[in-house]
Order: structure tokens, then C-alpha cells, then sequence
């Protein structure tokens, strides 16, 4: 037999030997990459089309029912010299939870560990990381139309990486990130132990909320204390173009949005529609309509908003909002977990100051040009700007006036190179506007241009030109956690945090 049909058989063998005995076979646990399902479960969680039909094929799929497969995963993969990549949504920009450029290795899928249990009485829940946004939120709307989370907008994220990476969205402003609400997590290190926050220590505990949980071992689950929201909430959506003064409007929105009562959360994403440049001002608001609209006519008059405009709801709602569904949809939507059918490219910003009309004018042309293309600006301040940029690994907080995310997807893969070669030049044209030494950069919109590990021995110095991006005076403390936690680098990707080991 071939050599990795071996490695296959021995590692199987290992596995069955760790894995405490269950009554679930281990068919059911372990699939090569020759097994009849081996593709449509590898596939089920690929996000970005870019990364469907590449030729980084893993050896294994194993998709553990019980905590002892994870921790039998962990030691086996370790003993046969396999990578390990850890999926839980699969929404990395780079496909780094199932991709990997080293030949052997294997993709921990945790889809079947999702059991989450929300408490309303200590406003607490626990989520195992297998488990989506949707499935979080719908569970606790199940419970209470007072509480939620402050997570992202996107119901099918997965609970492992989001909230590892900091994880923000329309509840940001009033309750930071998803990292800054973990009080405990469950983690099997690399020699197969687990571990809770106890047990684990501060450091460790620190870095997995912010500094990606995928360069320290594998986060089984999340205790997460939940925030209580008024029963009415409001949202608004207008859309402006150049001719109904969208320009005007955007240099006030930048200038005032991070300054806004924290209940606000007031967004902008600019695309085309009908070969022109469209601004979306979209808000979330934690209050009644009536609350609203005295604070819209003081700090925002010129967005001309009307009582019509306006729209009041609960947290759920303006989940299923945000999301881009009708607000009437029956929430079990948010459980499900379609197929995706784009590519994509994304990349990211911090503004510190507002950007001069003559930037904004070369960007929005930008845009105008690129079929696909939009950019989604988030303001910061609030709660963002009382949290101190040291407390998570996430550093992007005072200072920050809103993010950029610029993003771009197309249909068709020949055309990849077009759409690529089109946001990196975005990118390197928006450099004088944005912050500076660093420039900064979100971890969960992970982009590998910003430079990559390319083995094992991963050498700091080169990983601190994007380590400094993601997390600036963070990433010394990350790489300290790292050389105490995983000294042999054995949870290592292609943008992990580096060891000490290598410094020249
Ligand atoms: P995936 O499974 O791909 O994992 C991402 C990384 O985390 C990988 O390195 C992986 O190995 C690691 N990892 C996953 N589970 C782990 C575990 N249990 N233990 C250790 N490591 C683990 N972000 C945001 O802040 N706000 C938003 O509103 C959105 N919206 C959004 C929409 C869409 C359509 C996409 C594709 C992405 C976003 N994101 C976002 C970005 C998102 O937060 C980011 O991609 C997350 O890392 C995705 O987490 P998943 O678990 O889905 O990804």
C-alpha cells in the first residue's frame, strides 16, 4: 500500500487506542480522504469558492462526537507527524481551517459538538465550538427576548473562530467585543490535556480571546456571559447617492458616528447600484422609535430620516435584520447553514482621522469600477474606547474613529486574478488615510498578504510584520503565551503566532 494509505491505517489505529471506548464507531468519527463522504462533509463548511477545488486535499477528516476524539485527534496527529487544522464555521478569509500548505495533515471538524445551554438566571451560557452564531442566538431568543449577545451579523460563523479572533457587530458599541465576554473556556493543549481557565492559567486564558484560538490548541467550548437589551429595539436603512448628497453626508458621519450615545449603532456600506455610488446608512438603535428620532433630529437632521424610516423590534429581529432577512422570518432560520456559492477577497482598516473628500473620491471611484466590490465601514468609540487595548489581545480600540472592511466577490473563479489584483490596489491606495506604524489589521478578516508563515519553523521576525498589524504591542505577550503553551510549534498555520525559538 501507498505510504500515506499506511500513515492512514496507523493513525486510525492510534486513534481507536486513545479515544475512550463510545458506542458511536469509529467509521463514523474518522473519514479518510478516500471514504464516500469524505468530500461533501469537507466541503459542507468551505466558505469562499476560491478554496473548494485546490489541490490541499487533508488526509483525515475527523469530526469528534465527544471530547475524548478531540483530545485523541490532538495526541495521534502528534505521534504521526500530521498537522492539524481546526474548523469550526469555516469562515476564514484564507481558508486556514482546511487548507494547509505542508501535504499531511488532517481537519478536526467540529460540527457535531454544538450543544449550548444559555441560563437566563446568571445570564450565562455555554456554547461548544461547533456551534454557529444563529444557532447561539436562536437559542437564546428560545429563552428570553431580553437578552443576546454581542456577536457578529452573520447567523452561519462558527462560535471557534469568531469569538477567538474578537468577533464584533451591531452590539459593539455598548458591549465590546464577543472575546471581551468569555468568563471561562474549555482546552485540550497540545499533549491532549484538558484544560479550563483554572487550570489554564491567565496568559493562556487571555490570548485565546482575540489572539486566534488555532495557534494554542483546541477550544472545545465558550462560557459567555450574555447582556440584557430593552424589548424594543429601532433600526433604520436609507440609501443615499452623490446627487442626494451622499459625500456631504459621509464627512458627517465620519466625523460623528464613534461619538454617538453608545445604544447607536450607526454603519455604512458603500457599493453600486444602477452604475452609481450608493451609501447604505444603517442603524441599530436599543430603545423605542420615540428615543430615536429627538436624538437622529440633534446629531444627524441632514440624513432627513422620516417616522416612516424607522422600524421597532426585538433582538431577534433585528438578528434576522442584519442578516438580510424579512424580520417576519420565522428565527429557525437562523439554524440552518446553506451552501455558499461565492469567492471572495477581503481586506481591513482602522481610520484614525476623517479621510479627506479628495481620498474618499479616488475610493468610491475605485469601487465604482469593480463589479462586486463594497466596503462596510463600522464606527468605534462607546464601549470600544473604555476597554484598554492590552485587556484582549484585540488591539483596535481608543483612537479608532470606525474600521474598513473592503471586500469583493465574484461568481466566475477564472476571473480571480481580476478581483485579486483590484483590492490589492484599493489597499495600497488607501494607505496615507489609515492608521499607521502599524496599520492595522482585524484578525478575523484574515488576509495572508500581509505576509505568512511558511513551516514550522516559524521565525519571528517575519511574523511580526503582520503580527504587529493584527495586534500591535499584543503580539510580544502572544508569542510569550505561545512558547510557554506549544513550545514545538506543533499548532502551527500559516499565520500562527511564532515561538521565541526563532528570533535571530
Ligand atoms: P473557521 O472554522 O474557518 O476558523 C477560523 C480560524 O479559527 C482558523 O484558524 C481555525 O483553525 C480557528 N479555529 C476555529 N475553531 C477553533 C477552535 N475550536 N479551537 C481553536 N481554533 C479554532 N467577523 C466579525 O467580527 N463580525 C462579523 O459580522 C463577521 N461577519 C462575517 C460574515 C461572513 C459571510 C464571513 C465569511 C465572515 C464574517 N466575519 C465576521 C469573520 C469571522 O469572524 C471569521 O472568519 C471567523 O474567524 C470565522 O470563524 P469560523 O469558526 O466560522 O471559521
Amino acid at each position: 500500500s501507498s505510504p500515506s494509505h499506511a500513515l492512514q491505517q496507523s493513525f486510525v489505529e492510534c486513534f481507536s487506542s486513545y479515544s475512550s471506548p463510545q458506542s458511536i464507531p469509529i467509521s463514523k468519527v474518522v473519514f479518510t480522504n478516500e471514504s464516500a463522504s469524505f468530500s461533501s462533509l469537507l466541503h459542507q463548511s468551505i466558505r469562499n469558492l476560491r478554496f473548494l477545488n485546490t489541490s490541499s486535499k487533508p488526509l483525515f477528516l475527523v469530526t469528534p462526537f465527544h471530547e475524548s476524539h478531540v483530545q485523541a485527534a490532538v495526541v495521534c496527529a502528534k505521534k504521526k507527524g500530521l498537522q492539524l487544522r481546526v474548523r469550526s464555521g469555516g469562515h476564514d478569509y484564507e481558508g486556514l481551517s482546511y487548507l494547509s500548505s505542508q501535504s499531511q495533515f488532517i481537519v478536526l471538524d467540529l460540527t457535531n459538538l454544538r450543544s449550548i445551554d444559555v441560563d437566563i438566571e446568571t445570564e450565562t451560557a455555554s456554547v461548544e465550538t461547533g456551534a454557529t452564531l444563529g444557532e447561539f442566538y436562536y437559542r437564546i431568543a428560545e429563552k428570553s427576548l431580553i437578552h443576546g449577545f454581542p456577536a457578529g451579523s452573520c447567523p452561519t460563523v462558527g462560535v471557534g473562530g469568531h469569538i477567538s479572533g474578537g468577533g464584533f457587530g451591531t452590539l459593539f458599541r455598548k458591549h465590546g467585543l464577543a472575546a471581551d465576554k468569555v468568563i471561562d473556556a474549555k482546552i485540550v493543549d497540545f499533549n491532549g490535556r484538558i484544560m479550563d481557565r483554572n487550570t489554564m492559567g491567565e496568559e493562556l486564558f487571555w490570548a485565546i480571546r482575540g489572539g486566534g484560538g488555532a495557534s494554542f490548541g483546541v477550544i472545545l467550548s465558550w462560557k459567555l456571559k450574555l447582556v440584557s437589551l430593552p424589548p424594543k429595539l429601532t433600526i433604520f436603512h436609507v440609501q443615499k447617492t452623490p446627487k442626494q448628497g451622499a459625500m456631504q453626508l459621509f464627512q458627517k458621519w465620519q466625523r460623528i458616528a464613534y461619538k454617538l450615545d453608545e445604544d447607536l449603532f450607526l454603519h455604512v456600506t458603500i457599493g453600486v447600484q444602477e452604475q452609481t455610488i450608493s451609501l447604505s446608512f444603517v442603524a441599530l438603535f436599543l430603545g423605542p422609535i420615540e428615543k430615536l428620532i429627538p436624538l437622529m433630529n440633534t446629531q444627524f437632521p441632514e440624513l432627513g430620516l422620516q417616522r416612516e424610516n424607522y422600524t421597532e423590534m426585538n433582538w431577534i429581529q433585528s438578528i434576522l435584520f442584519f442578516a438580510g432577512f424579512p424580520i417576519q422570518t420565522p428565527p429557525q432560520i437562523l439554524l440552518k447553514k446553506p451552501l455558499s456559492n461565492a469567492f471572495f477577497k477581503a481586506k481591513s482598516d482602522f481610520v484614525t482621522y476623517p479621510i479627506p473628500q479628495n481620498g474618499l473620491e479616488g475610493l468610491w471611484n475605485k469601487v465604482l469600477e469593480e463589479e462586486g466590490s463594497y466596503l462596510i465601514l463600522t464606527p468605534y468609540g462607546g464601549k470600544m474606547s473604555q476597554i484598554s487595548e492590552l485587556e484582549t489581545p484585540f488591539p483596535h480600540r481608543k483612537g479608532n474613529i470606525f474600521g474598513i472592511q473592503y471586500m469583493v466577490s465574484w461568481e466566475n473563479g477564472s476571473e480571480s486574478y481580476k478581483h485579486l489584483s483590484w483590492i490589492r490596489e484599493v489597499y495600497a491606495y488607501m494607505e496615507p488615510y489609515v492608521s499607521k506604524d502599524p496599520r492595522g489589521a482585524y484578525l478575523n478578516y484574515r488576509d495572508l498578504d500581509l505576509g505568512r508563515n511558511y513551516g514550522r519553523n516559524v521565525r519571528y521576525e517575519e511574523a511580526k510584520v503582520w503580527g504587529l498589524k493584527y495586534y500591535k504591542s499584543n503580539f510580544e505577550r502572544l508569542v510569550r503565551v505561545k512558547t510557554k503553551v506549544d513550545p514545538s510549534n506543533f499548532f502551527w498555520n500559516e499565520q500562527s503566532i511564532p515561538t521565541s525559538l526563532y528570533r535571530s
